[in-house]
């Protein structure tokens, strides 16, 4: 017998059955349940899955308590340092840092597939002039399950492959064509000669009547930034995704899926909210009365940006992200922002307090993109967008890792039923 199991016992009935213990890499062991229904008729109970393994993966590992976050085993604060975007999306994908020629292929694929077909403008023209871009996101890349026939084999590893490559090549372009759509400005199409990274910033902010003055330091805090956006394990958005998937979905809708659910302020919604908190607070000295209120239960508001169901330390991404947002500032001449005045306050005193102490609520990665964000020039509006654009690739290697599978299942969770017991069918002159 294997002896790494857990006995379950049901002390009503005295039956015992032992679950096998599965060991990982890194991180905590797990428990396969799987025998529970059919040898003690139960079913585990863990509303939000805050202690559920929902898959075996190779991509992305977390340790919360120590703060560590590696890609394929590379730490995340080495990959923002040396690495490139489309590297990082090469080494999700395909599980290795690539060659210069494995690159040089990759991004030449990439560079193939970064334009929309133009039928897709008119989808555009369909949304109000004021709509939120997520909303705009979720409609144009589910739109795009319609336009290529030839992805839906999705049990063909080639048109999986490709409809991973055409996601992360064409999020960018749609990404700038919302918001081009938003401003009144002119769509403006990609360029095969520019970085993936540049050629985004040049969709963004290029227009008809000068040639759009590049900053390099600027670019490469974009990039820093969709690098630690990436992938994240098996955040709400990417369970979107793979479950979506585990019914042999279109990759396009079940990123669609991603999308809507990253759209939610508890998820990636909170680099937009942790903006629109900082103009709230105004000035330092209003930090205390709002600290008061993030501790209020009967006050709704959140001290968005901070905690994390996985991170009870600090998220390393906020590290970075906090020395990439100061650089970028002083690069821009904007360093005595009162934005990052505030919210450098805000992390110094929250971090002193007790109650975001005991309940190890530390900055997350949405607490300072939001400021490089809005230094790079890119309306709040479309912070979570860009999010979207970063993680596309996470979905996509988690779906194709899913999609490998040798025994696929379709996702399908129970239930703990407490309503009405059975009863009998009343006509309604019965009824009182
Ligand atoms: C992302 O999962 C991922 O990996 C996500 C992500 C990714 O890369 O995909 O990392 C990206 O989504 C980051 C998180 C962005 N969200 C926010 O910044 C929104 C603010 N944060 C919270 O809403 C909250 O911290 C969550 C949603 C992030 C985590 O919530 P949990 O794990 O369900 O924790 P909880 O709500 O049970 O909170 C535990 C306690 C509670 O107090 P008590 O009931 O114990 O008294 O901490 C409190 C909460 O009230 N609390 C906060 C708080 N976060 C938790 N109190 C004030 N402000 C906060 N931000």
């Amino acid at each position: 017998m294997n002896k790494e199991t857990v006995t379950i016992t049901d002390n009503r009935t005295g039956k015992s059955i032992d679950c096998p213990i599965k060991k990982g890499t890194h991180g905590p062991s797990v428990i396969d349940c799987h025998q529970l229904p059919s040898k003690l008729g139960l079913f585990t109970f863990d509303p939000a899955f805050v202690t559920t393994a929902s898959c075996e993966s190779k991509i992305t590992f977390i340790d919360g308590e120590k703060g560590i976050l590696l890609y394929r085993g590379y730490p995340i604060e080495q990959l923002a340092q040396h690495s490139s975007y489309p590297e990082v999306c090469y080494l999700l994908l395909y599980g290795e840092l690539p060659t210069r020629e494995q690159m040089d292929n990759f991004n030449h694929s990439i560079s193939q597939h970064t334009l929309l077909h133009e039928g897709l403008v008119n989808f555009y023209k369909g949304f109000r002039h004021d709509a939120h871009p997520m909303a705009m996101l979720v409609g144009v890349v589910g739109a795009m399950s319609g336009y290529y026939p030839d992805a839906l084999d999705i049990q063909n590893p080639e048109h999986r492959n490709m409809s991973a490559v055409r996601l992360i090549a064409k999020l960018p372009t749609i990404a700038a064509k919302i918001h081009k759509y938003l401003i009144g400005q002119p769509y403006v199409y990609p360029r095969n000669d520019l970085s993936y990274v540049a050629n985004f910033m040049h969709m963004m902010f290029s227009v008809p009547m000068e040639p759009y003055q590049f900053n390099e330091k600027a670019t490469r805090a974009l990039e820093i930034m969709l690098i630690l956006h990436a992938d994240h394990e098996q955040n709400a958005s990417t369970s979107t995704v793979r479950l979506a998937g585990s019914s042999q979905a279109h990759p396009f809708s079940c990123v669609a899926g991603g999308i809507a659910t990253l759209w939610g302020p508890a998820h990636g919604g909170a680099n937009e909210a942790v903006i629109r908190m900082l103009h709230d607070i105004k000035h330092p000295k209003n930090i205390q009365e709002y600290i008061r209120r993030f501790k209020d239960k009967d006050d709704p508001i959140r001290l968005m940006g901070f905690g994390h169901r996985v991170y009870k330390n600090y998220d390393p991404r906020a590290k970075i992200i906090r020395d990439s947002c100061y650089n970028l500032l002083e690069e821009l001449g904007m360093k005595q922002h009162v934005l990052f005045d505030i919210a450098l306050e805000l992390e110094r005193i929250a971090l002193e307090d007790e109650y975001f102490i005991e309940r190890k609520l530390y900055p997350n990665v949405d607490f300072y993109s939001g400021m490089i964000l809005r230094a790079l020039g890119i309306p709040l509006n479309m912070f979570t967008v860009m999010f979207a654009v970063a993680r596309t690739v996470g979905w996509v290697a988690q779906w194709m890792e899913m999609m490998e599978e040798p025994n696929l299942k379709i996702g399908r969770p129970r239930q703990l039923y407490t309503g009405a017991q059975r009863r009998d069918y009343v006509q309604v002159e019965e009824r009182i």
